[in-house]
This record gives structure tokens, sequence and C-alpha cells, in this order.
């Protein structure tokens, strides 16, 4: 199925420590956020894409875009991934299938996003999530409180795949009532369903300056 994509890109990135927006860091001389582009880009099935961004980046931002053919639009991002992110779903028009995608994700595969499209096509709301390999603990004040068994815990990622009535529905009521740290949590806290689709641990989120050295070794990989 064909989709559109809301790509959060507003972001200041300060666990990174950079002095800019981490998506403008390179990775092989290439902007992160060019990578995460390049992947919707070669996708046939991707109709448009919705970039929401720093009014303050605007310039930056534009040049960026201007090399890709598939449409991409910018709108102006907010204070909150969440709120960003909302201000990328008010601009589309119409029904179908809506992707949600960390900009800070450049190494996401053409395959996963079919899957969790698919799986969005059949349940209305999918993400790509991986079994989490550590052992977590709940803390206070730097103690164990608890230790949560690891076979209930999955790490979710993006792409998030929705119908788009049902989560823009959800993003426009928990707007002042609710913030999460993805988009599936809106769906939860608005009482509904999630699918699980198992994604690649390749798809790291780049937060901290030691993610560039794993993206660096990533494209290594690929042969990039
Ligand atoms: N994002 C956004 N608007 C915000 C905050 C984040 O569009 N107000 C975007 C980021 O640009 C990123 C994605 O949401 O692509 C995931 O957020 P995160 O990894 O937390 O990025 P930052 O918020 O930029 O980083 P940090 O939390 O370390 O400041
Ligand atoms: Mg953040």
């Amino acid at each position: 199925a064909t989709y559109r994509v809301v790509i959060p890109a507003a972001g200041a990135g300060k666990r990174m420590g950079a002095d800019r927006n981490k998506l403008m860091l390179e990775l092989r001389d290439r902007p992160i956020i060019a990578w995460t582009l390049d992947v919707f880009e070669a996708d046939p099935a991707c109709m448009e894409i919705i970039l929401a961004i720093n009014p303050l980046e605007q310039e930056w931002f534009t040049s960026i875009v201007a090399s890709y053919k598939t449409s991409i639009r910018l709108v102006a991002g907010g204070a909150e991934r969440q709120e960003s992110v909302l201000r990328g779903l008010e601009a589309l028009e119409g029904e179908g299938i809506v992707l949600i995608h960390d900009g800070a994700r450049p190494f996401i595969s053409q395959a996963a996003i079919h899957a969790v499209v698919q799986a969005a096509v059949l349940d209305k709301a999918a993400i790509l999530a991986v079994p989490i390999k550590d052992t977590v603990k709940r803390i206070e004040a730097n103690h164990i409180s608890e230790t949560v068994p690891r076979e209930h815990l999955m790490a979710a990622q993006t792409p998030q795949a929705f119908d788009l009535a049902t989560i823009r529905m959800v993003h426009e009521k928990a707007a002042t009532k609710y913030l999460g740290t993805d988009d599936a949590s809106l769906i939860e806290w608005d009482g509904g369903k999630v699918t699980i689709v198992h994604g690649h641990y390749e798809n790291i989120k780049m937060t901290t300056p030691d993610d560039l050295w794993f993206g660096e070794a990533i494209l290594m990989k690929r042969g990039k």
C-alpha cells in the first residue's frame, strides 16, 4: 500500500551535545536527515513527505530538500516532538496510511517500512519494535526498586504507522492532556490497540555522540 510520512526534525539534539540540530551532523559527508530522506525517496510507495522543522532552520532544510524528487513539504514544528508531529498531521488531507518516522533514524530499511505499513492497513495502528537486550531496572534515588521481567519488554522504534483519521484524532485529543515520547502511546492512552512488528537492531536513533560511531559502522557494513 502507498503511504505518506511525517518526519519530525525540529528537535534541538541536546543529548548529542553538538552546536546545532543533530540532524545537520554528517555521516559519510551527508547530513543525517539526508540519509533518512533517501530511504523514503527510494520507496515508490511513499507519496509525500511532511518534514516538521524549526523555523529558525528553514533556510538550511530548504536547501537540503531541493534535491529530492519526492514531494517534501516543510511545516513548523513545536517545542515538543508530539507538537511537531501534530503540526505535520494537520498538514495532511484525505485518508490513508500515515507513517511517523524520527528524522534521527536514518538506517530504517524499506522491508521494515513495508511490514509496518501492511500491519497498519489491517489493524490501523502498528509500530516497529525490537526485544530489549539489557536487563531493565526501575530505580529510585540511585537504588533499584524493581527488576522488570525482560520477556515482556520491547524497545519501540519508528516508523509507526496509522490510519490517518485515527492518529490525527488522538493527537488532537491528547494535545493538552497527555504528552508521550512516541505516537503509539497516544493510541494506548486513548484505549486503542497497537500491533507490534519486529524491526531490526540497526534502526538506531542517533541520540548521543557514540551513535555517530555506530552509524559509521552501519554504513561501512552496508558498503556505503
Ligand atoms: N523532534 C521534533 N520536535 C521537537 C523535538 C524533537 O521534531 N520539539 C524530533 C527530532 O528532531 C528527532 C525526533 O523528534 O528527529 C526524535 O527526537 P529526539 O531523538 O529526542 O531528538 P531531539 O529532541 O532533537 O534530541 P534531545 O531529546 O536529545 O534534545
Ligand atoms: Mg528529544
